[in-house]
């Protein structure tokens, strides 16, 4: 990978890389060892792999090599300062990784390891500031899927692994949106198939007697509190006022936006509807090429229009799930303006709305 141009702190990847595509049996990864022995001989040479998690596909590189997590700020066109998850194949793993492992984390580990959880802690001195983004901490995961807990044993290191998108887009929940991103910029994708979840790990910084939520994920603040008693939500996520610094580096940046502008619809249902409809219907008088995300509930209101159902609103972890396709989507298509239905933000609801926002650059319109 070389010859690379530097604007502010982001390097971007000018000269192209011959990707290897190899597909792995998600519940019996041993079926494919050389696939898995493959991947771990490039991760073994510095080289980059994607590879699927229980969220979303990440990019891994070997999380202790400075050279190795290099390229994936490369590969990705990622600011240096937005620091990466460190993903470890079994719990005992993350001893020599962390000043001290404090007791709400091990009990955080013991619920819900392997799992959609990231543990922030303070950095061991083998963990290099480049992939901690130049912070004194380190984030730290035990992903639930067998080919990553496969590949990471295979490799006998941590890897360092954010979302293998290229940044700004939204995350990769299939093979494909890795490989229309990253094709050409890293050594090997290996596709497992539809990643479970589809929205990233919940992150959380740990305190003596509280945690504190710097990401929404999957494992929701309900989950949390069912062994943590004080759980926190970073204000950075409940408030919108963009001015706040986020505690999480990544969460300041733009984020998961298609290439069409995104405008969430808030407020009692039929006011939504009818307000999408009229705006529709606007466009199409305007050859504006606009489209409506909505749920299976709504998307019969909107049938002489462009329309993707995102799934029902009884279900949040379906809508968790379908989402960062459904905003690929809109780009497949070339779509212009892309209206969706805001959803409640509860459970996995307050990381959907959490990812909705940022793809949509917080342009919300109460209705
Ligand atoms: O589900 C996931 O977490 C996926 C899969 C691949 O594991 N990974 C992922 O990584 O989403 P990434 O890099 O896209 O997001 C990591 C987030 C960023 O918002 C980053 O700023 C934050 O975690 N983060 C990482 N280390 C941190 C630290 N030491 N302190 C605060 N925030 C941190
Ligand atoms: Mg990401």
């Amino acid at each position: 990978m070389e010859v690379v141009k530097n604007i502010k702190n982001v390097v971007v990847l000018t000269k192209l890389h011959n990707t290897v595509f190899e597909k792995v049996d998600s519940l019996n990864p041993s079926k494919n060892i050389v696939a898995l022995k493959k991947a771990a001989n490039i991760l073994k040479n510095n080289g980059l792999v994607a590879f699927p998690t229980e969220t979303v596909y990440g990019l891994g590189a070997n999380a202790l090599k400075e050279d190795a997590v290099k390229k994936i700020y490369i590969a990705k066109g990622r600011p240096s300062d937005n620091p990466l998850i460190v993903h470890i194949a079994d719990k005992n793993d993350i001893y020599p990784l962390v000043d001290s492992v404090p007791k709400n984390a091990l009990i955080l580990m013991d619920k819900f390891w392997p799992g959609a959880l990231t543990i922030i802690l303070k950095k061991s001195s083998i963990i290099p500031i480049t992939t901690s983004g130049g912070l004194d901490t380190v984030a730290i995961r035990m992903p639930n899927n067998k080919i990553a807990l496969s590949l990471i044993k295979e490799c006998g290191f941590p890897l360092a692994a954010p979302s293998a998108n290229t940044s700004t887009k939204p995350s990769p929940t299939l093979a494909t949106h890795v490989y229309k991103d990253l094709n050409g910029k890293i050594d090997m994708i290996i596709d497992g198939g539809s990643c479970a979840f589809g929205i990233e790990s919940t992150v959380v910084e740990v305190f003596y007697d509280n945690i504190n939520i710097l990401r929404p994920g999957s494992i929701t603040k309900e989950m949390l509190e069912t062994v943590i008693t004080n759980v926190t939500i970073d204000k950075a996520i409940t408030d919108t006022n963009l001015n706040l610094l986020p505690k999480s580096p990544g969460m300041k940046y733009k984020h998961y936006a298609p290439l069409g502008d995104v405008f969430i619809v808030d407020g009692e249902i039929n006011n939504i509807v009818h307000y999408i409809l009229k705006s529709l219907k606007n466009d199409k008088e305007n050859n504006i090429k606009s489209i409506v995300i909505a749920s299976s509930e709504t998307i019969n209101n909107y049938s002489s229009f462009n329309t993707l159902n995102i799934g029902s609103r009884q279900n949040l972890n379906l809508i968790a799930k379908n989402l960062f396709n459904t905003l690929r989507e809109c780009d497949n298509l070339n779509i212009d303006k892309i209206y969706i239905e805001s959803f409640l933000e509860q459970g996995v609801g307050l990381a959907v709305m959490n990812r909705l926002k940022k793809a949509a650059s917080y342009k919300i319109i109460n209705v």
